[in-house]
């Protein structure tokens, strides 16, 4: 799916948020810069979590939201080193209902992934600096 702006990754993260229930796991991958966190917020505003309760984009593994239907856990397993350091910090809690997992960087350890992950993939388009392509598993 091509997203030819940024309006056009929000219009992408509201459908996908509509299709979204407990338990959900979702797998952003793609480069750096790619918008994997400008669409894990837009995804996580569709499901209702204010703006405000958003922070600056301060560096957090697992970062905890109150959406209207479910709790989020917005997940950046960049600085990881492996599947260990995410079981100590205590991440399967959040791999499984009520939770709604929004995962950036997941090939940190694929091993966590629930079977029923959902896999998505945003690549930046090489020739315009403003769009981006996006695929659903
Ligand atoms: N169509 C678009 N969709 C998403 N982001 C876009 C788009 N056009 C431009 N951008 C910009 O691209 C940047 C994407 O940065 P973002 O932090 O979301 O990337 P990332 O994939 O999370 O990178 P990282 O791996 O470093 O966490 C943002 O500054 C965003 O404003
Ligand atoms: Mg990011």
């Amino acid at each position: 799916m091509l997203l030819g702006d940024e309006e056009a990754t929000i219009a992408a993260a509201r459908a996908l948020a509509a299709e979204i229930t407990p338990g959900t796991c979702l797998a952003l991958h793609g480069e750096l810069g790619a918008g994997k966190t400008f669409f894990s917020r837009a995804l996580m505003r569709a499901m209702g979590v204010k703006d405000e309760a958003i922070p600056s984009p301060t560096y957090a593994i697992i970062q905890p939201y109150q959406g209207d239907r479910f709790p989020i856990a917005h997940m950046d397993w960049y600085r990881i080193d492996d599947a260990d350091e995410l079981l100590t910090i205590g991440v399967e809690e959040y791999l499984q209902p009520p939770w709604v997992a929004v995962i950036e960087w997941p090939e940190r350890a694929p091993s966590l992934l629930p079977p029923s992950t959902r896999h998505l993939t945003l690549t930046i388009d090489p020739r315009r600096p403003n769009a981006r392509h996006l695929d659903i598993g």
